[in-house]
């Protein structure tokens, strides 16, 4: 095990700089997976894993410009390349008569989880065509392994809503639902997935209506479904805020502040609920124009009676036996 710098630059045991950013980590059987956006050549989508979240091994990219693709639904575009004119079309063919530079289309905060039913494990990500942001949709992949070569599912509007910043929450009777901005990021959607977990089933609640909130990151403690979002100020970080309800459909309190008026110079990305019970928050360090170079922050939070929460930041830590801890510099 090794202390980790928040900030720093982090490498596999490959020695190969880490990247999975705006991602998420789920435990799958006795490992940690942490997938991510990896915008290197022809990658989309990375995953690593880890037995104590210290360690990363690199596994595979799971999603690029050359994966298999499957509609699920008849609306769905399949594209994940553009042709030379950046015109919709076809995966099949766009990649066959692909050209030279290619152009990539952006999937941005990969979110990943287990369907028991159907034994997949799902991604769900935000979807633009690559020339700007207008596009403003969900994409789906799914894969019988948790870091094999995973189908995409295509891209599509959920509901007719425009859908960008977004996050996965799967509650704990196997209910997943979709969060993400609507309305050109002015209202956050909180969707309720279809059983399988590839379509949209209905939307359950529409919070934070003209708030501008985005960078979704939802998580349940003592009964309480708490949700870390930033404002929209892109690539340049901004006070972290969240709010909690007691139910996903019912009355989500008003948004407060938490961590410093720019979150350390981080942006939501996940939580993760370690075995001994403490919940982490892990941010982008996003380096906008240089995007290579942004990196990982990783802070415990804090819970006080009045159901607040907080973040502190705290420069190296090291992660054992399911807890995390402080490393003096
Ligand atoms: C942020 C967003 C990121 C990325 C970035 C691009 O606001 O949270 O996921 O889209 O903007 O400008």
């Amino acid at each position: 095990m090794g202390n980790l710098t928040n900030k720093a630059q982090w490498v596999d045991t490959s020695g190969n700089k880490i990247h999975a950013h705006g991602g998420c980590i789920q435990k799958f059987g006795d490992w940690y997976y942490w997938y991510g956006e990896n915008r290197m050549d022809d990658i989309y989508v990375s995953c690593y894993r880890s037995k104590d979240l210290t360690i990363w091994e690199y596994r595979n990219n799971i999603l690029t410009i050359h994966s298999k693709t499957e509609a699920v639904k008849y609306e769905t575009d399949l594209m994940l390349v553009r042709d030379k004119d950046g015109d919709y079309g076809p995966v099949h063919e766009l990649n066959l008569n692909r050209v030279d530079p290619f152009n990539k289309v952006n999937i941005e905060r990969p979110k990943v989880v287990y369907n028991e039913k159907t034994k997949k494990y799902v991604m769900w990500a935000h979807f633009e065509n690559g020339v700007n942001y207008s596009c403003a949709r969900a994409c789906v992949a799914s894969c019988d392994t948790p870091d094999g070569d995973f189908v995409f599912h295509g891209s599509f509007s959920p509901l007719g809503n425009m859908s960008r910043d977004c996050t996965l929450f799967k509650d704990d009777d196997g209910t997943c639902y979709f969060i993400s901005n609507a309305r050109d990021n002015m209202d956050m959607m909180i969707y309720k997935l279809t059983e399988d977990y590839l379509s949209v089933e209905k939307v359950v609640n529409k919070i934070f209506v003209s708030q501008n909130r985005e960078a979704p990151v939802v998580f349940k403690h003592n009964n309480l479904y708490y949700m870390l979002t930033s404002f929209c100020s892109g690539w340049e970080p901004n006070q972290c805020m969240y709010s909690y309800a007691k139910s996903l459909d019912g009355e989500w309190k008003q948004l407060e502040k938490c961590a410093d008026e720019i979150t350390y110079d981080t942006q939501p990305a996940f939580s993760i609920t370690l075995d001994g019970g403490q919940i982490l928050y892990f941010g982008d360090h996003w380096s906008g124009g240089e995007y290579f170079s942004s990196s990982y922050v990783v802070l415990p939070l804090e819970f006080y009676n009045d159901n607040s929460i907080d973040f502190k930041y705290v420069n190296s830590f090291n992660i054992e036996n399911g807890k995390y801890l402080i490393k003096e510099d």
